[in-house]
């Protein structure tokens, strides 16, 4: 029997995150950024509108198995997290399954493929073990579809998100020929070369598996291009439904969290200890990708190469800890701890720390970052789109120089008159790209931080979301 909702969103991280506390209660955060803020807001003008995710831990886990259906507005404690304004509808995926999906599949072998993440001398390595995991990321996809084909009513609009997903539109295609579907990567997509270094089975099933989708969302015209010579290579077919929806950041929203009291607070502490020094300053997740390692390496060389800079500039690194179960994460940000110790001890005097690396969540702390900044350093190997150098845009008070790499969507919609486009392999030209970031002209950097700041802001989250809407319509 169909359902009742005639929009869903389907993603593995949901929009709540709950986790137990000591003494027994259940400490609910509402997620933030702006895809979780985007839609929440397109979900409030839609009664009926449901967000189907995975539990992602015990709690969690046992919410969802105790909820009728999965559904969050069912109990108690999480209602009033809700609001009121749309459900959730969590999928009580067994440990496992959740395990071979998210860590192996998702996160170690789709994400690293499409960031050109492996050292392939010997990695990544498609064995039977590799396989089960696989199987689980079948029944990942499955359990999506399966709620989904439950809730959706005829003829519903369902919006899958990302690599986690990418089986869930042909299946739910399947169960359910009269729904609306689209499929969205958020993340960069690779040249078929590139992306022929999966199995070719699993590469077509992939493949596939997005194209049950009526609509294909990706964040730049590059993204989607090699997309399609994917398919082209791969299946032989041209897609259909490939369409640009860049994501950008409600100013106004920016704005009024980055006034927060808390944000004062968290930037004097900064001022405190920066001074009146020149901040090149970065906030990341700590994500391979993000490529921070090659970026203290940069500013190694900026202050080797240019001594004039020793004293003048501090280097402010903001990491938020993310996928720490995985091995590889947690070694690369004990790497980024050495290197960083390194250039202290390489430069620091008694009144200037170079490098100042904070791996903490603190968003408070992010923000102010992000307003004391004079340049924006954001070299990802590759990355979907990137809205914190747009974040801070928006935020920074100092009409920040921005260092971006070519290859993070942002380059698109910054242009390289207004940006600084660095190779990110390239750590002499991120060096020199510092120095140019650095040293130029006031009015040229304002004018400059300017038109970036509104090309930033000319596609907010809700806007992004409305459009995909009408597309699928
Ligand atoms: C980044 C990517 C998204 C992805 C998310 C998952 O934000 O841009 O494409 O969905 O990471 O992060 P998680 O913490 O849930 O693994």
């Amino acid at each position: 029997m169909p359902g009742r909702s005639q929009l869903l969103i389907a993603s593995n991280r949901g929009p709540l995150t709950i986790v137990r506390t000591p003494d027994g209660d259940d400490d609910i955060s509402r997620g933030s950024g702006g895809l979780v803020s985007g839609m929440q807001h397109a979900l409030q003008s839609s009664p009926d509108a449901v967000w189907v995710c995975a539990a992602m831990n015990d709690r969690e886990r046992g919410l969802a198995r105790r909820a009728p259906n999965g559904r969050l507005s069912e109990i108690d404690t999480t209602a009033s997290a809700l609001q009121g304004d749309f459900d959730v509808r969590l999928l009580p995926i067994d440990a496992t399954t959740f395990r071979a999906a998210y860590d192996a599949i998702a996160n170690s072998t789709l994400w690293f493929v499409l960031h050109h993440l492996y050292e392939p001398a010997r990695a990544p390595v498609f064995d039977s073990a590799w396989r089960r995991q696989w199987a689980g990321y079948i029944r990942f996809n499955e359990a999506f579809a399966t709620a989904l084909a439950e809730e959706a009513a005829p003829g519903a609009q369902v919006m899958i998100q990302d690599y986690h997903l990418f089986l869930a539109p042909r299946m739910l295609r399947k169960l359910r020929p009269d729904v609306r579907i689209s499929h969205f990567t958020h993340t960069s997509w690779v040249s078929p070369d590139d992306f022929a270094l999966l199995p070719d089975d699993i590469a077509a099933a992939i493949l596939d598996g997005m194209l049950g989708a009526d609509l294909l969302g990706f964040h730049t015209q590059r993204w989607a291009d090699q997309f399609a010579a994917t398919c082209r290579a791969v299946l032989g077919i041209e897609p259909r439904g490939v369409q640009v929806f860049p994501l950008g950041v409600d100013a106004g929203e920016m704005q009024r969290l980055g006034a927060r009291r808390d944000v004062e607070t968290a930037l004097r502490h900064l001022d405190e200890s920066v001074g009146d020094r020149l901040v090149i300053g970065r906030v990341d997740r700590t994500e391979l990708s993000k490529n921070v390692w090659r970026g203290l390496l940069a500013y190694r060389e900026l202050l080797r190469t240019r001594p004039e800079w020793r004293g003048r500039v501090v280097h402010v690194v903001y990491n938020n800890p993310s996928r720490e179960d995985l091995p590889a994460y947690r070694e690369y940000t004990a790497a980024i701890e050495r290197l960083a110790d390194e250039i202290d001890d390489e430069f620091a005097t008694d009144d200037w720390t170079p490098v100042v690396l904070d791996i903490v969540d603190d968003y408070p702390e992010a923000l102010a970052i992000l307003r004391r900044s004079d340049v924006l350093l954001i070299n990802s190997l590759r990355d979907g789109m990137n809205l914190v150098v747009l974040e801070g845009l928006v935020l920074s008070e100092r009409a920040p120089a921005v260092v971006l790499s070519r290859d993070a969507g942002a380059a698109a919609v910054l242009g390289a008159d207004d940006a600084i486009m660095v190779n990110p392999y390239d750590i002499s030209a991120t060096a020199d790209a510092l120095h140019e970031a650095l040293t130029m002209d006031p009015a040229q950097r304002a004018a400059r931080a300017a038109r970036m700041k509104a090309a930033g802001a000319a596609n907010p989250p809700d806007e992004w979301f409305r459009r995909q809407l009408e597309a699928l319509a």
